[in-house]
């Protein structure tokens, strides 16, 4: 019989109605092809009104205040950190201490100390062999997978640089978390374009960082809402992002809108309909897929594929492929905004080796 892994899941609020199902009896059957492979053994949320969760999948655990009262009556397999990114970096650091695999969402970090602190559990995680992921679904959305499919096969040649675009206009900004950190846009949202990015460029790193940090005189909340950044790539690829979540009028696709530019053509990823390659000189283009429909969705629904591939992992005592983003992987993604808020600060270029050095 395959080993059915036992998950503690910290946090039980929005993103957890994404989670849970999965571990329904429906929910594995359809990721797992029948077979029971994961279980909850306990869920843990301060806020006892979230607790109906449980029953509400069909999941049978027990509910718990604090993650160390679960540690004291259950035993587990693997941390799931569901809860405001502020404390992941605290779940992470004491599920590792337990010798627990761990499976967060993004961001894994909120400061650049907690960074250094986290690279410093890496010997720690190599030693135990523990299996440390960051959840960043956009990866796994039809429509990036043509993306970085249509580069792999030499589509536009060899690419040169990238222009994105993203106005999540008006942006809620509800409960404390979102609107009390500095960076609260970099790393609930502009992270899954940084890591979409890394993913399409084959999971390249950054090399350099300039950045301006706009808070628009309007803005609902404290720290900036809006940036213009540069990022130079492993291989001298270039890209300029625009982020905002304070802009007003349409909203951009949730994965952005941007253009790939190759020696040999140019793949959009347009505001409506599906990434379309353009070869030298063409005016009208190819779609690279039929639409997949998901121009305006909340959010690309691939939890599962995280999951999926988080278990195969377990099973072979290492990531199954070079996209499963762990926290080694991960760290070149939430070094972008990190070093981001350090170059607006000095005003100047960061090299990412040398202020990871600096740490
Ligand atoms: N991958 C995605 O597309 C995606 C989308 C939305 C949110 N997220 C991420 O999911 C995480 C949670 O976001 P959300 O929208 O569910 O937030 P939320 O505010 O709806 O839920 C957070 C839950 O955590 C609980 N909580 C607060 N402090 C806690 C603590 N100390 N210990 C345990 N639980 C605590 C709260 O009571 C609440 O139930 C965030 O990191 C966010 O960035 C990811």
């Amino acid at each position: 019989m395959p080993k059915v892994y036992k998950f503690i899941a910290v946090g039980l609020g929005h993103i957890s109605d994404h989670w849970l199902p999965l571990f329904s009896s429906e929910g594995q059957a359809r990721i797992f092809n029948d077979a029971k492979r994961v279980e909850i053994a306990a869920l843990v949320d301060p806020d006892r009104t979230t607790w109906a969760k449980g029953k509400q999948y069909g999941l049978d655990a027990p509910c718990f205040v604090q993650l160390e009262d679960a540690y004291k009556e259950v035993e587990a397999d693997v941390v799931l950190v569901l809860t405001p990114p502020q404390y992941h970096a605290r779940y992470v650091w004491e599920a590792i201490q337990n010798l627990n695999h761990v499976l967060t969402e993004k961001p894994f970090i909120t400061e650049t100390n907690d960074l250094k602190h986290m690279i410093g559990l890496f010997e720690t995680i190599k030693e135990e062999n523990l299996l440390c992921v960051v959840n960043q679904q956009y990866r796994w959305a039809p429509r990036i997978q043509a993306v970085r499919k249509a580069i792999d096969d030499g589509k536009i040649g060899q690419v040169g640089f990238v222009v994105s675009y993203f106005n999540e206009a008006d942006y809620h900004f509800n409960l404390w978390w979102r609107q009390l950190h500095g960076d609260i846009s970099a790393f609930n949202w502009f992270v899954h374009h940084y890591d979409t990015m890394r993913y399409i460029l084959k999971n390249r790193k950054p090399v350099e960082v300039y950045a301006k940090l706009i808070r628009v005189p309007y803005s609902k909340i404290v720290g900036e809402s809006t940036v213009f950044l540069n990022v130079t790539f492993e291989d001298g690829i270039e890209w300029t992002y625009n982020g905002s979540q304070e802009g007003r009028g349409w909203n951009t696709p949730g994965q952005s809108m941007f253009t790939i530019h190759g020696s040999d053509g140019m793949i959009e990823n347009p505001r409506d309909g599906p990434p379309v390659l353009y070869k030298a000189k063409d005016e009208k283009g190819e779609a690279l897929m039929p639409d997949p429909g998901d121009s305006h969705a909340p959010y690309p629904d691939y939890w599962h594929v995280t999951l999926r591939k988080f278990v195969e992992s377990l099973d072979a005592n290492k990531p199954v492929d070079e996209d499963v983003t762990t926290f080694e992987n991960n760290m070149s993604t939430i070094v972008i905004p990190l070093a981001a808020r350090e170059s607006h600060r000095q005003k100047r270029r960061v090299n990412v080796q040398e202020f990871l050095a600096s740490l």
